[in-house]
């Protein structure tokens, strides 16, 4: 692929690439909705993300494109207002851009810059983390600083938080910028501190997108942060993370009982994640797939962020040979299932799933054997 970018951008800016960056998509797979709590969460990164090439303009225009849409889009140097409309994925590199001087880096001026990707985009992949660090390390490398791993993740965080405007977690970025192929990356995102834990051999991923997204999942997602911090608030803590579950029962008479559950679902989901590092430590899938499941009918029920395909996928995989487990894995309200397999479910077993799919909503999804790779990187 780096050399698919490169010249893909001599196609379109007529020279060679300055700089191209690398980073990955990113598996939720247990930690749904606990990061922005302050909780725990482990995720994986893909063999498969965004690719960001560049090469500085000495008259100061700076040029987007992306293999995906159409002509390059000009942005003048000193315009950072937020785009709409079919350019609204400069945003991500704008919104990095911005961030830079926040973080005491230097934002390049004048610059030609194209993305490309091969990761599905709307599937709860996170692809907008991953074109949010590729672009960061490339204009980081511009500019010739090199900041440590932790700021490059926040860089990217923070674009996504006060530029795009989306109240995520650090989640996306955290496992975009220290994933590990064959590893986990286990985060604590009081610090946020990021480690990484082995993957068991004998576990896959299999990843069915629904191509459905809830029109106003951006909204939604941003509903769910207040009811969040509306639980924490009646309970008296900071961050849910400080409510165990004995603390969120004595308190529940407090709580509005939708509150009561989006609370309940995020104190036993960072039990659960704490539950599946050990489990993973012993090597016992069976147990950690148990808990990735009930981590779905968690979302299902307690704290609604899924949706009628998704429950449809998870009950298709969770009934199926060689599946320790399902989830959605992400925000939700749509978007992809994860299950977690053994070496022996193959396409035979996905195509079958993927076929009741089709008969009952009239459209397959796509099905794609996710393997894990490393996080961001210069190239
Ligand atoms: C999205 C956000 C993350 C996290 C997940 C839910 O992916 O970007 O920060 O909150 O949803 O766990």
């Amino acid at each position: 692929m780096k050399q698919l970018t490169a010249q893909k951008f001599r196609a379109v800016y007529g020279r060679a690439p300055e700089i191209v960056a690398y980073a990955p998509g990113r598996i939720e797979f247990i930690g749904n909705h606990t990061d922005y709590n302050g909780g725990t969460v482990l995720g994986a990164a893909l063999d498969r993300g965004v690719w960001v090439a560049v090469a500085g303009r000495p008259d100061g225009r700076r040029q987007f494109a992306s293999d995906q849409r159409g002509a390059p889009v000009e942005v003048r140097a000193d315009d950072l207002t937020k785009r709409g409309g079919a350019t609204s994925w400069v945003n991500y590199p704008l919104g990095v851009l911005a961030a830079l001087p926040v973080f005491g880096a230097t934002a390049p001026k004048g610059f030609d810059y194209l993305a490309t990707s091969n990761l599905p985009s709307g599937a709860g992949l996170s692809s907008s983390a991953a074109i949010e660090l590729a672009s960061a390390l490339a204009f980081l490398e511009m500019a010739g600083e090199r900041p440590a791993r932790e700021t490059v993740v926040q860089i990217g965080k923070h674009a996504e938080n006060n530029f795009v405007g989306v109240p995520c977690g650090i989640l996306d970025q955290g496992v975009s910028g220290f994933g590990q192929k064959n590893r986990l990356v286990f985060i604590d995102c009081r610090g946020p501190v990021f480690a990484t834990v082995p993957l068991p051999g004998d576990a896959h991923f299999w990843i069915f997108n629904t191509h459905t997204k809830h029109a106003l999942v951006d909204g939604l997602y941003a509903a769910r942060h207040r009811e969040c911090m509306a639980a924490a608030r009646g309970l008296g803590v900071s961050l849910l993370v400080e409510a165990d579950a004995a603390a969120l029962e004595a308190g529940k008479a407090k709580l509005a009982p939708e509150i009561f559950k989006r609370a309940k679902h995020v104190v036993d989901e960072i039990a659960r994640v704490g539950a599946a590092k050990v489990a993973l430590a012993e090597g016992d899938l069976v147990a950690v797939g148990k808990l990735l499941t009930a981590s779905h009918r968690s979302s299902q029920f307690l704290f609604e962020n899924s949706t009628a395909e998704l429950d449809f996928l998870v009950d298709a995989l969770t009934t199926t040979a060689h599946v320790f487990g399902a989830r959605l894995t992400g925000g939700g309200f749509g978007g992809a299932v994860m299950a977690m397999t053994s070496g022996a479910f193959g396409d035979k077993e996905a195509r079958a799933v993927a076929a009741a799919y089709r008969e009952k909503f009239g459209t397959a999804p796509d099905v794609l054997h996710a393997l894990t790779g490393d996080g961001a990187m210069l190239l």
